[in-house]
């Protein structure tokens, strides 16, 4: 009953900011970010309507994958190349591309597996050090090199802001960069700001911990 009312919670919030957006609510994908929860809780969300899932760690999407092939799995962890293998043909979106030698990696990967994997480029719209992602003025470069691989799909861009501050501005950097670059996908919003990234044009958010609870880690 929880996740149920957590969910129904976070598609209200969602409704609301479409209509003070004045956007139609079919242009936001709700994901439901179920890193460290457990199945049970997952088939909760899935019996409440919840369609699409996010993992962060390669090993878990593999496991929750294979056990809930139904459902629609995104992977939005920071990725090793040695761990592409788990995710591509499992994730129907890839959030965290974010260096030439993963795209590569991944696009080779999906030519093994005969798919084409679809991907977003994550952008380090806070130039933070200690975060992954391309920095938006070499996002035009890694695009054209993504775009040159042949088993790749790059379909948006993706962030996740300075945890300090108004995350408005940095959602409105990403959405004028998914502009520039004729990009339709923007993953933006999580718990926190999911409200403020889709008055900012969100196309996906990714929400924890309103439908599920706290994590562990
Ligand atoms: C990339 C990414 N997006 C979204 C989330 C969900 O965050 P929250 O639980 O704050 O909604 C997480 C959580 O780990 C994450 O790593």
């Amino acid at each position: 009953m929880e996740v149920a009312a957590g969910l129904g919670q976070v598609r209200g919030r969602i409704a609301a900011a479409c209509a003070r957006a004045g956007r139609d609510p079919g242009s936001v994908r709700l994901i439901a970010v179920s890193k460290t929860k457990p199945l049970e809780l997952i088939r909760e969300a899935v019996a409440a309507g919840q369609t699409r899932f996010a993992e962060n760690y390669a090993q878990e999407l593999r496991e929750k994958a294979d056990a809930l092939p139904g459902v629609e799995w995104h992977f939005v962890g920071a990725l090793q190349t040695n761990k592409a293998k788990m995710v591509v043909g499992r994730a129907a979106l890839i959030h965290t591309c974010d260096r030439l030698a993963l795209a590569q990696e991944l696009s080779k990967r999906a030519k093994a597996a005969g798919v084409t994997q679809r991907v977003l480029l994550e952008v380090n719209v806070g130039r933070e050090p200690q975060k992954a992602g391309v920095v938006p003025e070499d996002a035009a470069a890694l695009l054209e090199q993504v775009r040159a691989l042949p088993s790749l799909s790059c379909e948006g861009l993706m962030c996740i802001p300075p945890a300090e501050g108004d995350p408005r501005g940095h959602f409105r950097s990403l959405r004028e960069l998914g502009g520039t670059l004729g990009l339709r996908e923007l993953s933006m919003g999580m718990s926190a700001d999911y409200e403020s990234a889709i008055e900012e044009g969100a196309t996906l958010v990714r929400v924890g911990t309103a439908i599920f609870g706290e994590r562990a880690r």
